[in-house]
């Protein structure tokens, strides 16, 4: 029963309450009735390396004793210099300098405000304009909400600028007439015309998730959308930001998604999430030095908070990078992602209500589907992401899942586990994720509401 906790702030009263967290470790989490559940998102696609690193915790205790906060104004810190370097080194070429903040959302504030800064210093005071896609997440703070219009964007709307949008190149709820190519056409040919639209000079920077994360549910494009992306941008002076938020720091099976596609390197990336792994809330976007130097001599950027560069959340920060690269993370999320969907692609003919499977490494999600030959969703008053959400922990897993956009991009369950899961692992979550649509294709058939 929420009491003055967390929950208390989005639980209807009386409604089922949440599991509470008695322990984690690896791959697991513990309720305080002592079951023990898969982490099958890491959270929302947070906990990259699992609970309770050794590695990770021995840094942490070891910063928190030395020196858990210097503000950058006063102190340069030992632990920034290091994670920065070395975070930047794994991000490669054209990434030179990273600023270190306190998660995803103030990440792509800063980024974008750097963006504007940047745009002053180099006399293009009338680029402002930041353009989105749809379906986005970017966080909730208003200028990431100002960009996406996921959750919360409709309340907040008297205080945000309406940007500009384009639509994201979907690969399975593709409109009629489209396939997966003509459909990454039409959206490049889109983004020609709204930057002709609202004024090529006018716009600042084109922001977009590579690889599309909670809104939608995993959805990367062709090869040749990015490349054309890169080349409109560049050829309008448009910045070209990712938001590697979710993609980056192994997760797609490279270290940044960007890498997936060399010749389309963005500008700037942010990065959250698994660069903290779930122990500190860590973002951060990087920057090249030609942009930082541009900044720094000219009005220098000082929108940072008090966290900024915190040397216990870098300390971590240093610790999850080496255990991610020391132990080739990346290139499991590879390997077992793709066993992962090898599995449940195989199963799909004969598992009820499995629509799609997709993704790349370790990012992946399952679209629920009524029909998975028509593609028709469930209809919209079954709860069938909150159903199968409590199904599957009776299978022992604990599972991120949505429907954006009111139903607009389906229901669909994220199969995001940390970038430690064994192929094991990968084979027990398949078999129970298997069984939770079985048993609720039977429940919703016994209850008459599943024609089969
Ligand atoms: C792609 C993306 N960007 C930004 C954010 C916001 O990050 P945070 O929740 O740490 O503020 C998220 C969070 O889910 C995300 O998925």
């Amino acid at each position: 029963m929420p009491t003055a906790g967390m929950q208390a702030f989005w639980q209807a009263p009386g409604s089922a309450s949440a599991l509470r967290l008695a322990r984690a470790e690896g791959i697991y989490v513990w309720d305080d009735h002592g079951r023990r559940y898969f982490d099958v998102t890491s959270g929302p696609v947070a906990v990259n390396l699992g609970h309770g690193n050794p590695r990770v915790l021995a840094a942490m205790r070891e910063q928190a004793a030395r020196a858990a906060f210097a503000y950058p104004s006063q102190l340069e810190s030992e632990a920034n210099l290091r994670f920065t370097a070395r975070l930047c080194a794994a991000a490669g070429p054209g990434f030179d300098h990273a600023f270190v903040v306190s998660g995803g959302s103030e990440a792509v504030e800063k980024c974008l405000q750097f963006a504007r800064v940047h745009a002053l210093a180099t006399k293009q005071p009338g680029r402002w304009k930041i353009i989105g896609r749809l379906p986005a997440y970017h966080g909730s703070t208003l200028g990431a909400l100002e960009v996406a219009g996921d959750m919360g964007s409709g309340v907040m709307a008297p205080y945000l600028h309406d940007m500009p949008r384009v639509p994201a190149p979907l690969t399975y709820r593709l409109p009629d007439g489209h396939d997966v190519v003509s459909f990454a056409r039409h959206c490049l040919a889109e983004l020609e015309t709204t930057i002709a639209r609202e004024g090529a000079d006018t716009v600042l920077a084109f922001l977009l998730e590579p690889v599309i994360g909670l809104s939608g549910g995993a959805v990367s494009a062709p090869a040749f959308y990015y490349d054309e992306v890169r080349r409109i941008c560049s050829r309008h002076g448009i910045l070209l930001i990712y938001d590697e938020i979710i993609t980056g720091a192994g997760r797609t099976g490279r270290f940044l998604a960007a890498h997936h596609w060399p010749d389309a390197r963005p500008d700037l990336v942010v990065l959250a999430k698994g660069i903290g792994g779930g122990y500190w809330p860590l973002g951060a976007f990087l920057a090249p030095a030609v942009m930082v130097e541009a900044v720094a001599s000219g009005p220098g950027f000082h929108y940072g908070h008090t966290h900024k560069g915190s040397p216990l959340g870098c300390a971590v920060g240093l610790a999850v990078l080496e255990e991610t690269l020391d132990r080739d993370l990346p290139a499991n999320a590879e390997r077992v992602g793709a066993r992962l969907r090898d599995r449940l692609r195989a199963l799909q003919p004969t598992l009820p209500l499995l629509g799609d499977v997709r993704g790349i490494g370790l990012l992946n999600a399952i679209e629920i589907v009524a029909d998975p030959v028509t593609k028709t969703m469930l209809p919209r008053e079954f709860p069938v992401i909150e159903d199968l959400k409590a199904l599957a922990l009776t299978e022992g897993l604990l599972i991120y899942g949505r429907r954006s956009y009111a139903g607009r991009y389906g229901d669909w369950l994220m199969m995001t586990p940390p970038l430690i899961a064994t192929e094991s692992d990968i084979d027990a979550l398949v078999d129970g994720v298997a069984r939770t649509l079985r048993t609720y294709a039977d429940r919703l058939a016994r209850e008459g509401r599943l024609r089969g």
